[in-house]
């Protein structure tokens, strides 16, 4: 089983979001696996995973933004803080790895889980009803 399931409770109704949280949420179990496993490769894939979480989380902030641009979402302001202030800790996860830091990888773990929830859940929700009824899909 998945360390982190995706369900319909995490849908803010506009699929190209849903996918690419999908995406997030992939990289988070495959992240969880290798520290799980912990064995030869599991350096080599926590450090791939991080690496693509890092660069995937910027191309996602980069496109709820774009639409928020376009569309001239009131939050938008808000919204944007979160996404600066989330990538930020990710890119001191990514260098506590790159220091060669190896107690962090349940630090790191309940940060994902707990960003992710609060992305989806709180932040990313409040702009479903919006962008929808603008025709994103
Ligand atoms: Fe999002
Ligand atoms: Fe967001």
């Amino acid at each position: 089983m998945a360390f982190y399931e995706w369900t319909e409770r995490l849908s803010v109704g506009i699929p190209s979001i849903d996918r690419q949280h999908k995406t997030l949420i992939g990289y988070i179990n495959t992240f969880a696996e290798a520290a799980q496993e912990n064995n030869g490769s599991s350096a080599v894939v926590i450090g791939f995973v991080l690496n693509n979480l890092v660069s995937y989380t910027k191309m996602h902030f980069i496109y709820e933004e774009m639409l928020f641009d376009r569309y001239g979402y009131q939050e938008e302001k808000e919204h944007k803080m979160h996404h600066r202030k989330l990538a930020v800790q990710v890119e001191e996860y990514y260098a506590r790895y790159k220091s060669g830091d190896s107690g962090f990888s349940e630090d790191l773990l309940s940060f994902l889980m707990g960003w992710l929830n609060y992305h989806i859940l709180v932040d990313d929700v409040a702009y479903s009803g919006f962008l929808s009824s603008q025709g994103v899909t």
